[in-house]
């Protein structure tokens, strides 16, 4: 969904504009996270200009946030969009081109090591928390795939294959662009949508304001 002209120029402002029934979930860096190049180098490539692949929020917190925004301050040059695209048909896809059922791919962990070199792990595949459907969760930035721990069922394909063919999968979906202006607010599903950065350079002057947010079940 896409709003317009919302004002989203510090925290009372977010607050104001925060939907009854949702909460906003801090991440690391606080209530909001500034999107664009920084000034020093940073080991964080989420937080910048440059290209980043498909992904969801918050994979490192027990319950990523449902909902994500981003918020456009400066658009820069205003060619690096926002690439959206559907985990569910992705799940559908990917089973289709690997001749596999999604119980199959329920038996694999997405798992990789984060900034602050934790390790994460979540399963590849998860039911949306009110859909009911399942969705795919995926970095394409980082991360392996592994069995799940305990899993006595192997595939007969190898896991390498299974990832390139996720990498194909998600180039391949059909895509919603976020081409950015200066007051845009995107808001999504994090469950449902995966989303990236498609750039082809950096943009010093692109500058978004990412802020999360919990709904509950009844109210989204
Ligand atoms: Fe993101």
């Amino acid at each position: 969904m896409l709003v317009r002209e919302v004002g989203f120029e510090n925290y009372v402002s977010i607050e104001r504009n925060r939907p009854k029934n949702w909460t906003i979930i801090k991440s690391s860096d606080g209530i909001w996270s500034s999107v664009k190049d920084a000034d020093e180098a940073s080991s964080d490539h989420s937080a910048s200009s440059a290209h980043f692949g498909y992904h969801y929020d918050g994979a490192y917190l027990p319950k990523p946030p449902l909902v994500c925004s981003l918020y456009c301050i400066d658009s820069g040059r205003g060619d690096t969009p926002t690439a959206f695209i559907d985990a569910h048909v992705a799940v559908n896809s990917l089973c289709k081109r690997l001749s596999l059922e999604v119980e199959d791919l329920e038996l694999l962990d997405w798992t990789y090591i984060d900034r602050h070199g934790k390790l994460i792990n979540a399963p590849l595949v998860q039911l949306h928390p009110y859909l009911d459907i399942p969705i795919l969760r995926f970095g394409e930035q980082s991360g392996i795939l592994a069995y799940k721990r305990g899993s006595s069922k192997k595939l007969d394909i190898e896991l390498s294959h299974i990832s390139d063919a996720i990498n194909s999968t998600l180039s391949e979906q059909e895509k919603i662009l976020q081409y950015w202006k200066d007051g845009d607010w995107m808001v999504w599903d994090n469950w449902q949508f995966l989303h990236a950065r498609l750039a082809t350079s950096s943009d010093r002057r692109r500058n978004l304001r990412r802020v999360w947010y919990d709904v509950k079940f009844d109210s989204f």
